[in-house]
């Protein structure tokens, strides 16, 4: 889309994702270390290797099957990216941003998995993945080994004991952390315990990683301590070891110094000045008591906490982790054994900070709201709605979408369902957050336009 040509990239040189430069010397900034850290070092063990990903069309439902067949390989290899997610990398558009692809030709995910997608297919520095199809990709795997006859690995076993995510761009990672952290004491030494079978799924949408720097704590009801051995517990898997986690401690210092060097995007098209400059009077008066201010002179962010019956947006993921789950996190090595500031007993979730809001459609938690419009018009936000591959809906400002008033009923493939948003289903609720209906029509109308220049 021409529109978005001309984004602007303030973390650029902190080599993201869109940066062609080299890095000035060679061993570079600790957050460019950070980023090609996160593209070239595995931290997991190998999800599939490129025989695998080359063969995954073979599977597909028709008439896609036979469009992958005909198609030239780059034609074929851009199909099956954008079938699961998947950005291809600037620099080497055959491997995607969101795994390690290895020497041996081994595809490991990446924390990019789900921390790095595109706008209007532009990359953008810690956009959050919204197309990210895991549980599609999983399934296709899954199933190419078979055939290949290759052994299955820990996301191809992981699938059928839990699901990954059941709608493309969300996935169940707050339950990946539960569920390996049941297996792990305070110092991360593995325990040999039975799975746990009651497990509360529900799939989240990524917060985009510029907002790091704002927050003194993480996640949506802001319980974890911000700090870089928090970012480690997507590495639980069996097969990385207590000492692992102290050998890669550093690695992980670099990570997050590029996730906190990461600046929001500006908005790349027009802006109605005067229109912008009402919206945030509104804005101040309405929003800011919980969402903060934005000036050139400097934003106030007031972290607030606002309780779950009072915000009255979806609660599946309020109610996903007690208290014990909680401080099992804050009081093990990931939370420095409860020196640092947690809380095992948030009263609900924490209003983001809206820096490049823009640009992290879908809104809410866990992804049920296609774009800013809606937001402001919680009456009309859509039962069921699937978006366009890359569309971007510059007049609601957010994801292009098809909307349903139920999950169309003829039969569909598991990959078509996972495409159609469906709020109807638990923990996906599009409901809550209703102050914009203190607004009228047109003070919604300016406030639109200021959130573009946040
Ligand atoms: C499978 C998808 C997935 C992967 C892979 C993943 N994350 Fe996340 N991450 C999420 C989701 C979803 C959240 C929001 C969780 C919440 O708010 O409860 C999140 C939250 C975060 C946050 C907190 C952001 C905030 O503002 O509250 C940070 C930082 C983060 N992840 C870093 C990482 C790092 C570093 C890695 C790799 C080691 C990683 N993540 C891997 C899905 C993922
Ligand atoms: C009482 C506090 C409060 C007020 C007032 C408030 N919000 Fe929010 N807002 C929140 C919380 C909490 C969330 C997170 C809810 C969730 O994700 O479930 C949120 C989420 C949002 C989001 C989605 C963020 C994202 O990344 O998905 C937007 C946009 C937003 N608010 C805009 C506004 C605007 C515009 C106003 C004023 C008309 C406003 N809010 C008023 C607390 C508030």
């Amino acid at each position: 889309m021409a529109w978005i040509v001309g984004v602007c990239h303030p973390s650029a040189s902190a080599a993201g994702p869109t940066s062609t430069d080299a890095p000035s010397d060679a061993a570079g900034s600790l957050p460019e270390k950070g980023y090609r850290l996160l593209r070239t070092k595995p931290f997991l063990p190998a999800d599939f290797d490129q025989e695998i990903f080359d063969a995954l069309p073979e599977i597909w439902d028709e008439p896609l099957r036979s469009q992958a067949a005909k198609a030239t390989p780059e034609e074929r290899r851009r199909m099956t990216m954008e079938r699961y997610g998947l950005t291809p990398s600037p620099e080497d558009p055959s491997q995607p941003l969101q795994y390690v692809v290895g020497a041996d030709g081994s595809w490991t995910m990446s924390c990019l998995a789900c921390h790095q997608g595109q706008v209007a297919g532009q990359a953008i520095p810690g956009v959050p993945n919204s197309t990210y199809a895991l549980e599609t990709l999983t399934e296709d795997v899954r199933l190419t080994k078979v055939r290949q006859r290759k052994p299955l690995g820990h996301m191809d076993l992981g699938m059928l004991m839990l699901p990954l995510g059941t709608s493309a761009g969300t996935t169940n990672a707050v339950v990946f952390g539960l569920a390996l952290m049941h297996h792990r004491d305070r110092d991360l030494n593995l325990l040999n315990k039975p799975p746990r079978f009651d497990l509360p799924h529900h799939d989240m949408d990524a917060p985009a990683w510029w907002l790091g720097a704002k927050k003194k704590r993480i996640y949506i009801d802001g319980f974890a301590p911000s700090n870089h051995r928090m970012l480690m517990q997507f590495l639980l898997v069996k097969e990385n070891g207590p000492e692992r986690f102290r050998e890669w401690e550093d690695d992980f210092r670099a990570i997050e110094a590029w996730i906190e060097s990461l600046k929001p995007p500006a908005w790349p098209g027009e802006i109605n000045a005067s229109l912008a400059e009402e919206g945030r009077v509104v804005f101040e008066h309405h929003c800011s008591a919980c969402h903060g201010t934005y000036a050139d002179s400097g934003d106030t962010y007031p972290e607030r906490m606002v309780p779950i019956e009072e915000i009255g947006t979806d609660r599946v993921r309020f109610d996903a982790l007690n208290a014990q789950n909680r401080q099992d996190l804050i009081e093990s090595w990931f939370g420095f054994y409860g020196e640092s500031d947690g809380l095992t007993t948030p009263e609900g979730y924490v209003a983001p900070p809206l820096d490049g809001i823009w640009a992290t459609a879908p809104y809410l938690h866990n992804g049920s709201v296609p774009t800013l419009w809606h937001l402001l018009h919680p009456a009309e936000r859509p039962v069921v709605w699937k978006r366009t591959p890359t569309g971007y809906d510059q007049e609601r400002v957010g994801l292009e979408v098809d909307t349903f008033d139920a999950l169309p009923v003829s039969r569909m493939p598991q990959a078509e369902r996972r495409r159609h948003f469906d709020t109807s289903k638990p923990g996906k609720s599009a409901v809550g957050h209703d102050y914009p209906d203190l607004l009228d029509e047109e003070e919604k109308r300016a406030v639109l336009e200021y959130l573009k220049t946040l």
